[in-house]
């Protein structure tokens, strides 16, 4: 069996200062190792041991990394990548992939409020700058009938690195934050902005449901209004990104009809002036 992970001594670490300053309001607890295979593993194993909502396990490094539709997800020292536990009693189970959504508004405020990026989010998950994808977000749930178990959030920023820490086949389809500043962001104190937002969001979600998201997203999120084309894994379809059903599928305008895509992979997408 391979040797279990330490977290780092909670005194000396700046990611620990940062969530010191939070709120607390539902994360409550972090734990911070120099590297584990995947952030997101790590909290599901807890949570199926009853772990409660509000842990976060954060990473420097990520030897797994899982990305969404059985991907992997790069993930070199100079990333961000953390996962945290909710368990949102109030949701229906067809409703997780809002808070997916929910995620993505938190980081690209975060992107555009303190580092004065122009982010953007492609549906349902991809933060964007000028299109190139900077962060990537993998909502997990487990459930129990038709109620939520519980919700792993994992996020995962390409942040200090430059194009060449990247295999060639991901080159042209990233970017980070430091190519994008021209400097190195103090990854802490992004940590301490994000886990802020984050709790802001989810609660918004939580309380007051889709209707006080969904503008907020629609704002954000380059695929609505766009032509799009949708790799749903065995076919593909193209048409007009009309919106979002409630729990957050998309609503395609096809020549053959109206399709509400629940998951899928917008491979291109270019803006449209069609009237909605
Ligand atoms: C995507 O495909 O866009 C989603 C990527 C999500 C990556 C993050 S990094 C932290 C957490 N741990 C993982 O193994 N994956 C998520």
């Amino acid at each position: 069996m391979a040797e279990p992970p330490i977290p780092f001594e909670p005194r000396h670490d700046p990611f620990q200062h940062a969530f010191n300053n939070t709120s607390k309001l539902v994360f409550k607890r972090l734990l911070h190792f120099s590297s584990l295979p995947s952030t997101n593993e790590y909290v599901k194993a807890l949570a199926t041991v009853g772990e409660p909502e509000g842990l976060i396990v954060l990473a420097d490094e990520q030897t797994a990394g899982i990305g969404r539709l059985d991907r992997s997800w790069h993930s070199p020292p100079g990333g961000l990548y953390f996962s945290l536990l909710v368990r949102p009693m109030t949701f229906a189970a067809n409703e997780t992939p809002l808070i997916t959504l929910t995620t993505g508004i938190a980081v690209a405020k975060v992107f555009q409020s303190a580092l004065g990026l122009e982010a953007a989010l492609k549906w349902p998950n991809d933060v964007l700058l000028n299109n190139l994808k900077v962060a990537g977000i993998l909502v997990e749930s487990a459930f129990i009938g038709n109620d939520i178990d519980y919700s792993v959030i994992g996020i995962g920023i390409n942040a200090n690195m430059a194009l060449a820490d990247f295999p060639q086949t991901l080159q042209g389809k990233v970017t980070t934050l430091q190519m994008k500043l021209h400097r190195r962001v103090d990854l802490a104190r992004l940590f301490g902005y994000l886990i802020g937002q984050l709790e802001f969001w989810y609660l918004r979600l939580r309380d007051k449901g889709f209707k006080a998201i969904e503008p907020h997203y629609r704002r954000l999120c380059t695929t609505l209004g766009s032509q799009v084309s949708i790799n749903l894994g065995d076919s593909q379809i193209s048409g007009l990104a009309k919106g979002l059903e409630p729990d957050g599928s998309l609503i395609v305008q096809t020549p053959k009809g109206r399709q509400i895509v629940r998951s899928g992979d917008v491979v291109s997408s270019k803006p449209s002036n069609a009237e909605e």
